[in-house]
């Protein structure tokens, strides 16, 4: 068996990759990555000596180099991960997350029709459902939701997802689309909130929380998230959606000062700043149909999760340093360039 998985050397993609080397000796992965800024090729150091792994440094939009690559592995499932997934910058300049998360979809999914795959899996977000209110918390995100998206990023997520749905419908090809909740753990990206924060915190920076911090995230340790999409490769329904998260709803401003208190930092780094556009009030992720058809559920508890990755972020300070510094972009070259 052969995956493709794109978007793996990103925070759940390397993560993924870690999961499936471990549990499936047998399995060929072939990471597909542009290595964009989210991308750090570091972050695979430890599997690739594996020779059951493969690195391809590929854009997904790059429908040559996409079919090359096909031709070559003749993979039998791909795993899209691979996507401009950080809210701010779809604000700031939405052009990169249409072409990516949308167009680079379709190329994806024109290779497996061109060539032929058992399953093509869809990372997709609970963003999609736009967001819930504060004072409703009896509502929750089903797989019946109506897509209703707020950033460019959702919006070319849903698109995506849209495009997914049509090209299992039209050309019948075997998919499936997974919408998850937010995700925390080791390599996550020192842009978003956790990892930012303890980075922040660490070098006593401020710690910059919009609006007033209360808007509500629904946190997921990242190996569960791995886990369910294993799951649903192996036996989810094709043609389905499957919301994935753990019932773990927390304020903004509740996690920052968790994490001041885990350093033991002061609150008094935390700096209240202007509101994110458009943002978000709280997702929450219903989870009944994963855990009812493929028995899923969340193993770790989100006092366990955070401490862990805190322990991460302590003990693996060079990794995010050096993304601080813009040194890792550096990485690729020094390790491919004059080499045979
Ligand atoms: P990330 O930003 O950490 O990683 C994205 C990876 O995709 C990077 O390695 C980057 O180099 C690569 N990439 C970007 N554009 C590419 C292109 N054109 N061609 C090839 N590779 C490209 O993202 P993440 O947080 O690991 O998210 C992975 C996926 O999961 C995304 O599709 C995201 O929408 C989805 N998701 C994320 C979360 C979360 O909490 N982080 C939750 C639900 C869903
Ligand atoms: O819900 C899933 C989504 O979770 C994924 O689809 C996205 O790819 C992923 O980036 C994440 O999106 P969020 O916007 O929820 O994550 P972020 O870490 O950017 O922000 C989490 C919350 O914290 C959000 O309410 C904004 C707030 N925030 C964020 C940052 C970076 C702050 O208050 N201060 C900050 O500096």
């Amino acid at each position: 068996m052969t995956i493709f998985v794109t978007g793996g050397a990103g925070f759940i993609g390397s993560n993924f990759i870690f999961h499936m080397l471990g549990k499936y000796p047998k399995y060929r992965i072939v990471c597909l990555d542009k290595l964009t800024y989210a991308g750090n090729l570091s972050t695979l150091e430890s599997v690739m000596g594996n020779p059951n792994f493969r690195f391809a440094k590929v854009d997904i939009c790059d429908r040559e180099a996409i079919y090359n690559l096909f031709a070559e592995e003749h993979p039998d499932v791909v795993v899209n991960f691979a996507a401009e997934s950080h809210v701010d910058r779809s604000i700031d300049n939405p052009e990169v997350f249409l072409q990516t998360n949308i167009l680079g979809t379709q190329v994806l999914m024109d290779a497996c029709r061109k060539f032929g795959i058992t399953r093509y899996h869809q990372v997709s977000t609970d963003e999609v459902y736009g967001d819930l209110p504060l004072d409703r918390p009896d509502l929750f995100f089903t797989e019946e939701t109506p897509i209703h998206t707020s950033s460019p990023y959702s919006a070319s997520k849903a698109a995506a997802d849209l495009l997914v749905l049509a090209y299992h419908r039209t050309y019948g090809l075997p998919v499936t689309i997974s919408r998850c909740s937010n995700n925390y753990g080791p390599y996550h990206f020192p842009e978003k909130l956790i990892p930012l924060m303890i980075a922040n915190a660490l070098n006593d920076k401020p710690l910059p929380v919009y609006g007033r911090g209360l808007n509500v995230r629904d946190w997921l340790y990242v190996e569960d998230h791995c886990k369910a999409i294993d799951l649903i490769l192996h036996k989810g329904r094709v043609g389905e959606v499957y919301n994935i998260g753990g019932h773990n709803e927390m304020r903004n401003i509740d996690i920052v000062k968790m994490i001041c208190h885990a350093l033991n930092k002061p609150e008094s780094l935390i700096t209240y700043v202007a509101d994110r556009k458009g943002h978000d009030m709280r997702y929450a992720i219903d989870p009944t149909k994963i855990h009812r058809e493929l028995g899923w559920l969340p193993q770790t508890k989100f006092a366990d999760g955070i401490e862990k990755t805190i322990a991460w972020y302590l003990d693996n300070r060079q990794w995010w340093e050096t993304i601080l510094s813009g040194e890792y972009q550096h990485y690729y070259e020094k390790m491919y360039t004059n080499r045979q």
